[in-house]
């Protein structure tokens, strides 16, 4: 089981000041009250990593993965604590905890369900622990149209930019699955490449572009860095707050940021991103609510450092501006 943090409410709530947010726990009279929307404002997920226990799992091993769901629903919590709440929740995959099962996505429907009763929209996207057939079957219209059969790419417009989210997850065969697999790999294939490609060519609007992996292990850094319009690039898949600077070559001074984000409840940064759109940039500030290597250690043998980690990674800002120099 995870061990609580040795970092507090107090100190939770002061971070995310810092990060120019404001969370509070609404007063009683207020619970039921419609709150404010922003469509500038959208939280950025990944790697929930929810699903039955651990025990009822199609493979099974010694890991235990109790944790996982309390602590997705306390940090669902916090969201919605907001004062002012996201328009939208994007989700960059690995929603399942391992294997893709259809009752994980019930349970992380159950989960996440109170975001869209409050009025936010979500929308997701696959990554390696997915499977497509149950994710879309069991999350419905979470799952965006996509203009790429087979996958669950989407743009969603968003008042100043587009944010795409694309579908990294290349998936195993079932019938070759054991203990160590049922995991899949990472690959846009041909179609998705193409749609990518073609999307970019043709919009004017700055677009953030988002997958489960790294721009790098699809092969896609250097186009994100030449496609005027792509201001920065998100991903999950780490459990880790990275920054990054994509460039295309030494010899030219166009780049780009790359940002990977926290697991929401598996192991490594606790936490989630919130994104807020400017006329000329996007900025994407760090929530971490903890940080730690739950199955592997106890109470006694929780590092001082994680709690440093912790401080110092709550309220990191980044910018993502808009205009480019080709
Ligand atoms: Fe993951």
């Amino acid at each position: 089981m995870a061990e609580k943090a040795s970092f507090s409410r107090r100190e939770f709530l002061r971070g995310f000041a810092a990060a120019g947010l404001a969370l509070s726990t609404p007063p009683p009279s207020q619970e039921n009250a419609v709150r404010t929307i922003d469509p500038d404002l959208a939280v950025v997920m990944s790697d929930l990593h929810v699903g039955k226990p651990w025990a009822e799992q199609k493979f099974k091993t010694d890991r235990s993965y109790d944790y996982i769901d309390p602590t997705v629903r306390r940090l669902v919590a916090d969201i919605l604590s907001m004062k002012v709440l996201p328009a939208h929740v994007f989700i960059l995959g690995d929603v399942s905890v391992c294997f893709g099962e259809e009752r994980d996505y019930e349970i992380a429907k159950e989960i996440l369900s109170p975001l869209e009763e409050a009025g936010i929209k979500i929308v997701a996207t696959a990554g390696n622990h997915d499977r497509r057939v149950p994710m879309a079957a069991t999350l419905g219209e979470w799952i965006a149209p996509s203009p790429v059969e087979g996958r669950f790419a989407s743009v969603t417009s968003l008042p100043k930019f587009d944010m795409i989210l694309l579908d990294s997850l290349k998936e195993t065969d079932p019938a070759s699955e054991n203990n160590s697999a049922g995991r899949g790999g990472c690959e846009l294939g041909a179609a998705q490449a193409k749609w990518l490609e073609d999307f970019l060519a043709g919009t004017t609007r700055p677009a953030l572009v988002c997958a489960h992996h790294t721009a790098w292990s699809l092969g896609i850094n250097k186009q994100m860095v030449k496609s005027p319009r792509v201001c920065g690039y998100l991903h999950g898949h780490n459990h880790s707050w990275q920054e990054n600077i994509l460039f295309s070559s030494y010899a030219r001074k166009t780049m780009i940021r790359m940002v990977g984000l926290p697991s929401m409840g598996m192991d490594r940064d606790i936490g989630f991103a919130v994104l807020r759109a400017f006329d000329d940039r996007v900025e994407l500030a760090q929530v971490e609510r903890d940080y730690y290597f739950p199955v592997k250690t106890s109470k006694e043998e929780r590092l001082p450092l994680w709690d440093c980690l912790v401080k110092e990674r709550h309220g990191r800002k980044v910018s993502f501006p808009f205009e480019k120099k080709i």
